[in-house]
């Protein structure tokens, strides 16, 4: 029988001859082989006889070599482990040349494995995280599908710019070099293959709404892309955004259904990838050995993730929040690089990170933000100058989550875009659903990778998606 060595490990297989396939981490005193497979962060130790084992087949079993073994499967000899495999055969699938092979078992940086990121996940490390990241998605589908929702899958391609921020990358297949030109002499687009400007998407919101006004309760889930040229160990070029998009839903229904969603998803990896988190706890424990006692947090991973799985996250309006940062001791020291004076003011990563890790110390859903600062699609409420958005901030991480209640009403969405210069012909599908059966309706984008950076204490974005697209880097 093959197993993998998830099953050898953790179901009680009975001890028979078996056979199984996996790459060396270590082989240690020409006798025990720690062979991984990937099923789990675990190691089978397979014990070689040396003794009656051909000297040039013991030197081929080096780190990150394929192998097939057959044997015994036995109760443990040593300790660390239950089950161990006696082994009768090796059969070499692939060598790893030990002079050349990069991923050696000592300790390599993150930046050295991300310039191997096609060999990465053969660490402990950063297979802990790709099995997180998949459990996360899975448990993600999951909590919509037991709700409820309609999985969607809006177009990559598209011609609409949801967030109005204009950081898209262009689509075309005209000739960089010899572009058809209008008379005006700007570039013409009309003959471009869809007869029109287009980009990437960088949300599927506007289409997800369309599905709503009719399915009620959808989701997208899909990768998403900003050509923002900012360096930050928490933006990626190309990301997975989460988008639930729910019909005669308000902003409180909203806030309550992100929350659930959240909290479920984590907890739901708590429970299945015990093992990988245990070993990123540890992994974090001893990275912060190295800090200043003040330095080091006062929770470890998996207390964090139980904190936010068992705790309400406290919800404050943006007027609060100015009042609590305006005179809050960096504001008032002149610590925060930029100073909060007045209300109205774009809040920054600085002060997104002091309220939820200095001031309330728990995850945080500010609301009703002035409404110049957000999009355009936001339903403005009654005072006249802000609006029913949301954004979820999450310590450590800043902004995890942003959504907001949407304008329904035809008229008032039209004046908003025409103060924003959005021509209405190309949003006419969308101002559609505001003419035929109109009703309060919201949603929100929750960025998949800072979850996982949540989810796995990661502090670095590119190290939660496989291949990174970051400025300068599309290695891969
Ligand atoms: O706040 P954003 O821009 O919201 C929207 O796109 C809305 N259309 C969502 C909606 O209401 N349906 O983006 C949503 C989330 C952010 O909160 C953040 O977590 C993530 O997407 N995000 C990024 N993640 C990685 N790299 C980037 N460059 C990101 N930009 C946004
Ligand atoms: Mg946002």
């Amino acid at each position: 029988m093959t197993y993998s060595v998830a099953q050898l490990l953790t179901q009680d297989i009975p001890l028979q001859p078996i056979e199984i396939k996996g790459w060396v981490r270590t082989f240690r005193a020409n006798r025990f082989i720690a062979l991984n497979d990937g099923s789990t962060i675990n190691n089978i130790q397979c014990v070689v006889d040396f003794e009656n084992t051909d000297e040039a087949l013991l030197k081929r079993i080096t780190t990150g070599a394929a192998l097939h073994i057959k044997g015994d499967l036995v109760e443990s000899q040593g300790k660390g482990q239950t089950v161990e495999i006696q082994v009768n055969s090796i059969d070499i699938l692939g060598d790893s040349d030990p002079e050349e092979y990069p991923i050696q078992p000592k300790k390599h940086t993150f930046e050295f494995l991300r310039e191997n990121a096609h060999l990465r996940t053969r660490t402990n490390t950063f297979s802990a995280v790709m099995r997180l990241r998949s459990t996360l998605s899975f448990a993600i589908h999951k909590y919509f599908n037991e709700n409820g929702f309609y999985y969607m899958h809006t177009p990559i391609i598209t011609g609409s710019d949801a967030e109005g921020a204009g950081e898209i990358f262009k689509v075309t297949a005209l000739d960089g070099k010899n572009p058809p030109l209008t008379d005006e002499g700007t570039i013409d687009y009309k003959q471009d293959f869809f007869g029109k400007e287009t980009n990437l998407t960088v949300s599927g919101q506007l289409e997800a709404e369309t599905y709503a006004m009719s399915l009620g309760k959808v989701y997208t889930f899909g990768p998403t892309f900003r050509a923002e040229n900012s360096n930050t160990s928490r933006h990626l070029a190309e990301f997975w955004m989460i988008e639930p998009e729910v019909a005669f839903m308000d902003l409180d229904g909203n806030m309550d259904l992100a929350e659930d969603f959240m909290k479920s998803v984590l907890g739901y990896v708590l429970e299945h990838n015990r093992e990988d988190l245990e070993f990123l706890d540890k992994r974090l424990q001893d990275e912060e050995k190295k800090l200043p006692q003040a330095q080091r947090s006062e929770m470890n991973l998996i207390e964090k993730i139980k904190f936010v799985v068992d705790n309400n996250f406290k919800r404050v309006s943006y007027t609060e929040a100015i009042d609590i940062l305006r005179n809050c001791k960096p504001n008032k020291k002149k610590k925060f690089k930029y100073l909060i004076e007045e209300w109205g003011a774009d809040l920054q990563s600085e002060h997104e990170r002091f309220l939820v890790e200095k001031h309330f110390k728990c995850p945080v859903i500010l609301f009703d933000y002035p409404a110049n600062i957000k999009a355009f699609y936001m339903r403005l409420n009654e005072d006249g100058k802000t609006v029913r958005a949301m954004d979820i901030l999450f310590p450590g991480i800043g902004e995890m989550v942003g959504g907001s209640q949407r304008e329904e009403r035809l008229e008032v969405l039209k004046e908003k875009m025409k103060a924003l210069d959005i021509p209405e012909e190309e949003l006419w599908w969308y101002l559609d659903l505001r003419k035929y059966g109109t009703a309060v309706h919201s949603g929100f984008g929750l960025g998949f990778e800072r979850l996982v950076m949540f989810a796995t204490g990661m502090g670095n974005i590119r190290d939660v998606i496989p291949y990174p697209r970051t400025p300068q880097n599309a290695e891969f």
